[in-house]
């Protein structure tokens, strides 16, 4: 393999100093460390837990609380098994795997020439060049058995997406709400995947937690017959609020576009995101269009979060695999249909029968005649209910990793800087420049000095008024700029410093004022005790 460049060697030095600071300041830490560590799995220390629940909550809020068309949902990790072959994660989810002859080590196919050996580092560090075997299809769900017989009828899955959940539980969340299509249900969970070679600190690991959203829409053919024509999009289009003649590409621009602002909400602007649109190549046969939303990362840009148009699959997949219907009836197709006579339904089936076959042609090799006879059976069946106003609802899926997510603001946040102190001694300093919505900590609250009681009863007073609406951290350790910079390690956007104008000894007017000081600017200003909390809440939350 070439030397790595200038830029590459950066690159890597800037994220083993990410590393660092996150297992020395309590952001992540490897699992079971003490062990030696396992292979692809992460703990959140103290502050990694918050900037995790923060940005999990900042997700729930933006996709449900937010909204009236978004509901959630919480569902087992481990769900009936027929639900991953429904679901073609049995079958097909898979990475190509070979085995390195020489170090006995397994990696990705795709991998093979930028990884050393994962399990063993010891024996492989560096690039490997041993023969490698035939690439073969290795399974990334992880299997194991329910109930204390490990047979093949007791053979279960943790999931590897919280996806599937939300389609099976489709019919239950339409059945006791009062939504009609089109509406989401979200989820927020964790997910697992048995990865050959997981890498890049968090970012490919076999335990994650995803937050997905199935936002269930009207085919196209609905919205076409009720409103007369379907939405095209073009690059001025208005996509803030949706409307009734949206069909799935509206719909989809309308969430990338949804998903970019959540992004920006929290500090991660267009100078830090970049979109890949997968090509007819990329894409899965039932796919229609799909976006990743990918993050500049110093090890490389790779995705965040995927924006799929799924078309009705995943639901027509379990009403075939489960045999239970998950049709919706939509009163103003049936309405907007009634005055359509058998020669419109006649010419509507036959074009629709002659687009299928088409289909068919375009994506399997060599159709026999039966598979003709099934997909026209099938495209005819659809519209005898689509006539009656039913049909299998279509859904745009915004999928997004947390820890993907969580190392994204990490690595977006860190900055260094070389600070000369008193004594003129420079020392390199590093700051976490966490947007306040999602920082760990919000606030640092330090009395200027510790063996005044005066000042500690006063400053432990403002941290009592501020750590009932947001996490707080009183600290009276160390001098004031060394407790700013531990703050600004963990990403802290404000620090309050109780001193003596607070006890408005030698002015009255400074009484009950503290001084706040701003993380980014470096700034100071003083504030009324009183003000604080508004102040306070307008910037955090
Ligand atoms: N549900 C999409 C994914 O897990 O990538």
């Amino acid at each position: 393999m070439a030397a790595p460049r200038e830029k590459d060697k950066d690159n890597t030095k800037l994220m083993e100093k990410i590393v660092s600071l996150c297992k020395r300041r309590g952001f992540i830490f490897q699992s079971s460390e003490i062990y030696g560590g396992i292979n692809g799995f992460w703990d959140y220390g103290p502050l990694g837990a918050e900037l995790k629940r923060n940005l999990r909550d900042a997700w729930w809020r933006a996709m449900t609380r937010e909204r009236e068309d978004v509901l959630g949902l919480d569902a087992t990790i481990i769900m009936h098994p027929d639900i991953w072959k429904a679901s073609g994660h049995v079958d097909t989810f898979c990475d190509m795997m070979v085995d390195c002859k020489k170090c006995k080590g397994r990696f990705r196919a795709d991998h093979v020439g930028d990884i050393a050996c994962p399990e063993k580092p010891s024996k492989c560090v560096g690039e490997c060049d041993g023969e490698k075997t035939a690439p073969r299809p290795f399974n990334l769900m992880f299997k194991t058995h329910t109930g204390p017989l490990e047979t093949a009828d007791n053979v279960a899955y943790l999931r590897p997406e919280t996806a599937q959940a939300i389609f099976a539980q489709f019919k239950n969340v339409l059945d006791t709400s009062r939504q009609k299509v089109p509406f989401g249900v979200c989820q927020i969970g964790k997910a697992f995947r048995n990865e050959i070679t997981p890498k890049n600190f968090t970012f490919r690991s076999r335990e994650f937690e995803q937050m997905e959203l199935e936002f269930f829409i009207k085919p196209d053919e609905a919205i076409e017959a009720v409103c007369g024509e379907v939405a095209v999009w073009s690059e001025d289009a208005d996509l803030s609020i949706p409307q009734d003649n949206w069909g799935w590409e509206m719909w989809h621009r309308y969430w990338v576009d949804q998903r970019t602002k959540f992004y920006e909400s929290i500090g991660l602007g267009a100078d830090v995101l970049a979109y890949y649109w997968q090509t007819p190549e990329d894409l899965a046969h039932y796919a229609k269009a799909c976006v990743d939303i990918l993050f500049k990362f110093p090890f490389g840009t790779d995705e965040l979060e995927g924006i799929a148009a799924r078309g009705d699959f995943d639901l027509s997949q379990h009403q075939k695999y489960s045999g239970k219907p998950q049709e919706f009836f939509d009163e103003k197709l049936k309405a907007a249909l009634a005055d359509w006579d058998e020669d419109k339904q006649l010419a509507f089936t036959g074009a629709k029968v002659a687009a299928a076959r088409a289909k068919l042609d375009a994506t399997t090799s060599n159709p026999t005649e039966q598979d003709y006879a099934e997909c026209e059976k099938a495209t005819r069946q659809w519209c005898e209910r689509f006539f009656k106003g039913w049909y299998v609802p279509h859904v745009i899926e915004p999928s997004a990793g947390l820890d993907r997510l969580a190392l994204a603001v990490l690595c977006a946040a860190y900055d260094e800087q070389e600070k000369t102190d008193a004594k003129g001694k420079v020392e390199r300093v590093e700051i976490m420049r966490v947007h306040a919505r999602i920082s760990p900590i919000k606030v640092g609250v330090f009395p200027l000095l510790k063996n005044k009681p005066e000042l500690v009863t006063k400053a432990r007073e403002v941290h009592q008024l501020l750590k009932a609406h947001m996490n707080c951290f009183y600290d009276e350790t160390g001098s004031i700029g060394k407790r700013y910079a531990r703050q600004d390690e963990a990403g802290t956007p404000f620090c309050l410093t109780i001193d003596f104008e607070t006890l408005g000894e030698a002015d009255a007017s400074l009484k009950d004022t503290v001084t706040v000081r701003h993380r980014d600017s470096n700034n100071q200003e003083r504030m009324a005790i009183s003000d604080l909390l508004p102040w306070l809440l307008a910037r955090v939350q």
